[in-house]
């Protein structure tokens, strides 16, 4: 029997798990955090196909339709598994459009999850985003550096050493290990690291650290340079496409299918990047549904193209799986083109890589304006107004995780990270119209409940397929949520109960001055 003081020591701490904070309060904090609004509906356009277009379509693609040795692909099918994700994508993309259109501050999914589900569901959905932005950097990264080395390639008038570099220069620990790579020691310790893929990250958040207009421009012509390209693709690639190509149109049936679907589901994380700048956003009520919807359909159209492209050009069993289209030109004799698509697809994934670290630091930021990171965390530069203590720190974090995550488990985490995020953020929009109906919505989610309810259907049914059939990533997944909650317990918990104490002192102080001034 529990007596009534563990009951009340007991309640309490389950009320402070789900403690929800109110919309208005994160409105109010944010209108005080100094960020500049400066982006307008084809920024975020912009800022959404920079976001989406670039691992996924230029690499993660090949192993879509030919699959890897943990998954089976979907072969020429592949374009039913986009419809698939475009319709996945689209009812949680309505609900990011309904919650950024009501609440516009930087920090996504997890602001979300504060004003529905409460303080603990809160952090978790921020970890969450971590693997989505984050460890989603680290697999954008790693492409990077494959696409760089097949650019080098097409030179010969450079040095070997630029042309055929030392794998332990160009590899994580796990591919070398996989690879059977023979590591040089330094005082007995292996060393392997993916440099170019760190010296792309620690350029982004260089640019990053500068400010968001000027990321925004850098951005506009990182997309121009890769949408050209695609479009390029698209147009000769066209030429060579023979209809045989596409028998067996689905190889590995519904399964493959599905499995296509998890895999290019990675080629449209980004596009609730947009949200992220909600905070940045001029007149954001009418931009963000704009920016989110029009990305999205853009992206969709274009991935179809190229699939069918790609697939009609080549047989399935010669598509290369860390160049896929590149490859696909030389197959068929366009040398030169292949040399242009890598300079496209290292625009593509430069413009991925700004977004989704200016991500995590917006999430990471939002979270340590609400005591959950520690206060040094908030910290603005004087100059750039930009975060730029989590701007560093979370660099750094990204450049170890660089040494050890390989591409696919990385993509793979990212998938996990985001189908979570794209469930919560369904289910949030239902709660939130049950307890707090009255709020003005800007935009509305159509035929609501029956549309974020698909989203969740969706979006869990892929997830649940692909967590029984990729062996990796669905054990490093539960990983992560364990490690998150971990944190939460050890400073998360006892930080928010401080800064809540911090209030109320502030609170009480301040009513006591109103008294005594009446008096
Ligand atoms: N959608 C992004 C990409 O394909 C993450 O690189």
């Amino acid at each position: 029997m529990q007596t009534p003081q563990q009951k009340s020591i007991i309640g309490q701490f389950v009320s402070n798990l789900l403690r929800i904070k109110n919309p208005d309060e994160f409105l109010e904090q944010s209108q005080k955090g100094g960020l500049k609004k400066t982006l307008s509906a084809f920024d975020l356009i912009i800022l959404g196909i920079s976001a989406i277009i670039g691992a996924g379509i230029f690499v993660m693609i090949g192993s879509a339709v030919i699959g890897t040795t943990e998954r089976v692909g979907a072969g020429p099918a592949l374009v039913l598994s986009i419809f698939l994700v475009a319709i996945a994508c689209i009812f949680p993309a309505l609900c990011y459009a309904e919650f950024a259109s009501m609440i516009p501050v930087s920090g996504s999914a997890y602001i979300y999850t504060f004003a529905t589900m409460g303080e603990f569901a809160a952090w978790m959905m921020g970890w969450v985003l971590m693997l989505e932005y984050a460890i989603g950097t680290i697999a954008v990264a790693s492409s990077w550096t494959g696409y760089l080395i097949k650019l080098l390639e097409g030179f010969p008038m450079l040095p070997e050493a630029l042309r055929n570099p030392p794998e332990w220069l160009i590899n994580d620990y796990q591919s070398a290990m996989e690879a059977n790579i023979q590591l040089p020691h330094i005082l007995g310790i292996p060393i392997c690291l993916n440099l170019p893929a760190m010296i792309i990250i620690t350029i982004i958040s260089l640019i990053l650290l500068k400010g968001i207009q000027e990321s925004a421009n850098f951005a506009k012509i990182m997309v121009f340079v890769k949408v050209t390209v695609i479009a390029l693709f698209i147009g000769v690639g066209a030429f060579y496409v023979k209809p045989e190509n596409w028998v067996p149109f689905a190889p590995s049936g519904i399964k493959g299918i599905l499995m296509g679907a998890f895999a290019i589901f990675y080629a449209y994380i980004g596009f609730d990047a947009i949200s992220t700048a909600a905070e940045e956003t001029k007149n954001p009520q009418k931009n963000l549904p704009i920016g989110l919807i029009g990305s999205l359909v853009i992206c969709s159209i274009i991935y179809c193209l190229v699939t069918i492209v790609l697939t009609g050009m080549i047989p399935m069993s010669a598509i290369d799986l860390k160049a896929p289209i590149a490859h696909a030109m030389s197959f068929v004799g366009q040398d030169w083109f292949a040399g242009a698509i890598a300079i496209g697809a290292l625009a593509g994934l430069t413009s991925v890589l700004l977004v989704l670290q200016f991500g995590t630091t917006r999430i990471l930021y939002a979270m340590a304006r609400d005591g959950f990171l520690p206060s040094i965390m908030r910290k603005i530069h004087p100059k750039f107004n930009t975060p730029w203590v989590i701007t560093v720190l979370s660099t750094i974090l990204m450049l170890i995780g660089s040494l050890f995550i390989n591409m696919q488990v990385a993509a793979e985490l990212a998938i996990f990270g985001t189908f979570s995020s794209f469930i919560i953020v369904c289910i949030g929009i239902l709660i939130l119209r049950k307890t707090q109906p009255e709020r003005h919505r800007p935009f509305k989610v159509p035929c609501c409940p029956w549309f974020p309810l698909i989203g969740v259907v969706f979006c869990s049914g892929l997830m649940i397929v692909a967590l029984r059939e990729v062996q990796t990533a669905s054990k490093l997944f539960p990983l992560w949520l364990l490690i998150g909650i971990v944190i939460y317990f050890i400073y998360g918990y006892k930080s928010n109960r401080k800064q809540e104490a911090l209030k109320l002192q502030t609170v009480n102080v301040e009513e006591t001055a109103k008294i005594e001034e009446k008096v």
